[in-house]
């Protein structure tokens, strides 16, 4: 039987593109965002093993009950991909509205669905989380504070329920995924970024990643340089920059 996937945020960039590539590793796709229309045209594009599902993260209870509506019309859930997320890097990142948007997707959007990721795990005895962070997770940054924040949670979020994974009779894994730049909606556009990876390329590594229940990865490769030097860094650096 074909394993089954729910992907949340896969509208555009890394979670259209790692919903292509599960597809073609043989995979049964569930796909969730707010745009419909791109929900429609993944759907025509993959046009076998793939179920879609307008879902705002925001919303928590109702988000949660679509996740659960998903996992009926597939008839299970075996992975997890909570992908979905907002930045405001430069533009308006100052604000308090602008602060508490991205809170409210990428911290408590995240964490409501994570959690009823591992309950649904446990009660069913198997499953595996994945989790798209990033490595902005790694140190507080001026010019995109609630960002990093939220990917900062993320992080030791994951890394809690990982230690809960091993104490749990269920066989569930939890995968974190800290991509550096990559070319989508959320960096189109952006100057000064360095290294953006192809999205394709992205994907095919988180694809890679997943099939070997990977803990924590660095996406691309080379993105795994910039998280060891940013451990090095002390924290007297960080607070001048
Ligand atoms: N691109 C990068 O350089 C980079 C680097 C590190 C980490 N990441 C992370 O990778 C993930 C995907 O980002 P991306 O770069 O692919 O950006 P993107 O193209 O903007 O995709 C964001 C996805 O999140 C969904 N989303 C946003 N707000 C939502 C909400 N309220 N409810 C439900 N879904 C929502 C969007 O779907 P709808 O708009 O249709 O709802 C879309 O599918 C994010 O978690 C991001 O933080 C990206």
């Amino acid at each position: 039987m074909t394993k089954k996937v729910a992907i949340i945020g896969a509208t555009s960039g890394i979670g259209r593109a790692l919903a292509v590539e599960m597809h073609n590793r043989g995979y049964t796709i569930g796909a969730t965002g707010r745009r419909l229309e791109r929900l429609q045209d993944l759907k025509q594009q993959l046009n076998t093993r793939i179920y879609t599902q307008f879902m705002d993260v925001t919303e928590l209870d109702d988000a949660v009950h679509k996740l659960d509506q998903l996992k009926k019309d597939m008839g299970g859930l075996d992975i997890i991909v909570l992908n979905a997320g907002v930045s405001n890097y430069q533009k308006d990142s100052v604000g308090r509205q602008a602060d508490l948007h991205v809170i409210d997707v990428n911290v408590r959007g995240f964490a409501n669905l994570a959690s009823y990721s591992f309950n649904l795990f446990e009660e069913q005895g198997h499953g595996h989380i994945v989790g798209i962070s990033s490595v902005a997770g790694l140190f507080g940054w001026g010019l995109n504070i609630p960002y990093n924040a939220s990917k900062s949670f993320v992080n030791t979020y994951l890394q809690g329920y990982r230690q809960k994974a091993n104490h749990s009779d269920a066989d569930i894994y939890v995968s974190t995924i800290m991509p550096g730049f990559v070319e989508s909606e959320m960096t189109e556009g952006k100057k000064d970024l360095f290294w953006v990876q192809p999205t394709e390329k992205a994907a095919t590594q988180i694809g890679d990643a997943i099939e070997r229940k990977k803990n924590e990865v660095y996406i691309t490769k080379r993105w795994r340089l910039v998280g060891w030097f940013v451990k090095l860094v002390p924290n007297w650096v960080w607070n001048r920059m």
